[in-house]
């Protein structure tokens, strides 16, 4: 499995090729780049050919476990990952004990059996790391192959706000691993908020790709977080959540005011701002928090803007319901750049 195999709210996988040219046209310096809001980190690895130095950041526990695993160039023994591979697909589910994940995940978010099998792999890894039979690159690769494997059999529309009730769950967890990324680009992996790290990060490229809306992705992922940390919280509500945790003002109503201060205080050449314009959808949820005015109005200020925009269906095969729902790219050049 490859670092775009796993389904995110917003991940700009898709218009990779189209935001490459533009970046390759519009900023003249681009070694450094800043993936400031990383998601699933295909931005950076999209971009990894044309830059030699790469931060990148996410305030989610999930997210920074991938970027270890894709990304950090660290020896790691693959024969002995095809053994845990192969050992996990034999295990028989009937045999194992209830644990933390069939309780509180079981015939929800997977099949009953799915859930303990991912429960007793996810304990497995701990152990294993913890008696120093797996390196540290090794426990994020099995961690991660475990997430993106259960990604592909978890019985929801894509993200974990709610599971599908009433219907039999149907696909069933394969264990598969994924493929590490091999780069001589420097790698820098950061899990702050991004206000506070963009007072600190110099480069020539800042990739600004915040939430568009209301939809915390700490609330979209929490399965993942749960799974990643496991500390076991105890868990509530239909969709079995854990207390809140990493709530973005970008999705408050406070968006404008953190983002005019995120672009004040960064010190880059170029800022690069991916947005699309669904800020007049009917639900209020999906709303932008953020209007295309307001977004320009506080770069113009940082340098001289450019604004490309291209329709979403190019990107979709017309799967999209809102018509005139557009992707925009904004280019800064920034005027006040600090060697
Ligand atoms: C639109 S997604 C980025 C998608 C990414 N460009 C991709 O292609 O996969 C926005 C990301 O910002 C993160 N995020 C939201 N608020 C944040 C904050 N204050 N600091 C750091 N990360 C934040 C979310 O966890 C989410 O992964």
């Amino acid at each position: 499995m490859k670092i775009n195999n796993r389904r995110y709210t917003g991940s700009k996988y898709k218009l990779m090729p189209w935001i490459k040219e533009l970046i390759l046209e519009n900023c003249p310096e681009h070694d450094s780049l800043f993936d400031v809001f990383g998601g699933t980190g295909v931005v950076t690895a999209e971009l990894l050919d044309i830059t030699t130095t790469n931060i990148i950041n996410d305030f989610l526990f999930s997210n920074e476990v991938f970027y270890k695993a894709f990304f950090e160039q660290k020896k790691f023994n693959k024969n002995k990952l095809e053994c845990y591979k192969k050992k996990y697909n034999e295990l028989d589910k009937n045999s194992l004990k209830e644990n933390y994940v069939s309780l509180n995940y079981g015939d929800k978010y997977f099949r009953y059996n799915d859930a303990k099998l991912i429960g007793f792999i996810r304990e497995d890894i701990q152990v294993n790391f913890e008696n120093k039979n797996l390196s540290e690159k090794e426990y994020y690769i099995l961690l991660t192959s475990l997430l993106y494997s259960f990604d592909r059999c978890a019985n929801t529309v894509g993200h974990y706000e709610a599971y599908i009730k009433g219907k039999k769950i149907k696909s069933e967890f394969i264990f598969e691993l994924i493929e590490p990324i091999s780069t001589t680009n420097k790698i820098l992996i950061f899990r702050n908020d991004a206000n506070e790290l963009a007072k600190i990060v110099k480069a020539d490229i800042a990739f600004i790709d915040p939430p568009y809306n209301s939809r915390q992705y700490s609330r979209f992922y929490h399965v993942l977080e749960t799974i990643v940390k496991w500390e076991k919280p105890e868990l509530v509500g239909v969709a079995m959540k854990p207390p809140e945790e990493n709530m973005s003002n970008y999705c408050r109503n406070a968006a404008p005011k953190v983002f005019e201060e995120l672009i004040t205080n960064l010190n880059v050449k170029n800022i690069v701002v991916t947005y699309n314009n669904t800020y007049d959808s009917k639900s209020s949820s999906s709303r932008n928090k953020i209007t295309l005015e307001q977004i320009k109005e506080i770069l113009e200020k940082k340098g001289k803007t450019q604004i490309f925009e291209t329709n979403y269906n190019r990107f979709n095969a017309g799967k999209t319901s809102a018509s005139n729902h557009k992707e925009l790219v904004f280019i800064t050049r920034v005027g006040d750049y600090n060697e």
